[in-house]
């Protein structure tokens, strides 16, 4: 079902989740080790320009300024809300930043040295799009990074994550960047202090290097969504039932999280 890997649904998704979202959703689900071991397949460092593309509150975007000058930092997302909280930090005060969409990245070809995007390709309608796009703007021999979760072994758990969003399976992580013409691909698994599950992986991020300048190979069909195509009083209507149905489904992560949170901390 994936009711939020939609533009408008992600959007008013995160009007409402910004306002808890740097105290619920990343203590918990998006932890500083796993932005730390992720960031190491980026190879940062302090003379390189990134662009951070679905930089939302700036978690991720504040791992990449602790090696890059922050001015160096663009921040991009689709949401003014998210990135609202982001303006109020001051280690973010001097990353450039822009409402847009990862689909559609409003830079030249060939543009920044590394591309990072972490825990937003969920939300994307055409991920191999968003990946293309990746490709285009980041410079010959510089890497992309993204980073997302990985569909759960558990049955209960997959349920809720795809009536929810998308929950890519690893290689489909690597088709995509393989597709949009990275080469040295690498995947790394990811997972929070208190992930057991040993069936499969919690999240994944994967890196890829841009051997040519130029384009992405990968030949993409139609145009991508439109996060302000107007819609029919039908069509808002289904927004409203996808988000409000799409939430819920995401929301019961958040005392799962917690109560397993819980139990490793005690566990020591
Ligand atoms: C889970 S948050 C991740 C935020 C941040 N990267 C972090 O590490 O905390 C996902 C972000 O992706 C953004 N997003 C979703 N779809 C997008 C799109 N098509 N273009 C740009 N941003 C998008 C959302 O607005 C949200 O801020």
């Amino acid at each position: 079902m994936r009711l939020i890997q939609h533009k408008k649904e992600a959007y008013w998704f995160y009007r409402f989740l910004s306002l808890g979202y740097d105290r619920w959703v990343n203590p918990l689900f998006w932890t500083p080790p796993m932005r730390a071991a992720a960031l190491e397949l980026a190879r940062l460092d302090d003379a390189l320009t990134v662009l951070d593309a679905g930089a939302g509150t700036g978690f991720t975007t504040e791992g990449i300024v602790a090696r890059v000058p922050a001015r160096q930092v663009t921040m991009l997302d689709q949401s003014p809300h998210q990135l609202a909280r982001a303006r109020a930090k001051a280690a973010l005060a001097d990353c450039p930043k822009l409402l847009g969409d990862a689909e559609r990245l409003p830079f030249a070809d060939d543009t920044f040295d590394r591309y990072v995007s972490a825990g937003s390709i969920e939300y994307w309608p055409d991920p191999q799009r968003g990946i293309a796009e990746a490709y285009r703007v980041t410079k010959p021999q510089g890497t992309a990074l993204i980073i997302g979760p990985v569909r759960p072994a558990n049955r209960l758990a997959r349920r809720l994550a795809e009536a929810w969003m998308l929950f890519p399976a690893a290689e489909e992580y690597e088709g995509w960047m393989r597709a949009a013409g990275f080469d040295q691909v690498q995947a790394k698994e990811l997972a929070p202090a208190w992930y057991r599950d040993r069936r499969g992986p919690y999240a994944l991020a994967v890196s890829g290097v841009k051997p040519a300048p130029g384009p992405p190979r990968v030949a993409l069909r139609g145009a991508p969504e439109d996060l302000y195509a107007p819609l029919t009083a039908k069509q808002r209507a289904l927004v409203a039932a996808r988000l409000v149905t799409g939430a819920a489904a995401g929301a019961a992560f958040v005392p799962i999280g917690a109560v397993l949170a819980l139990r490793a901390r005690r566990r020591g």
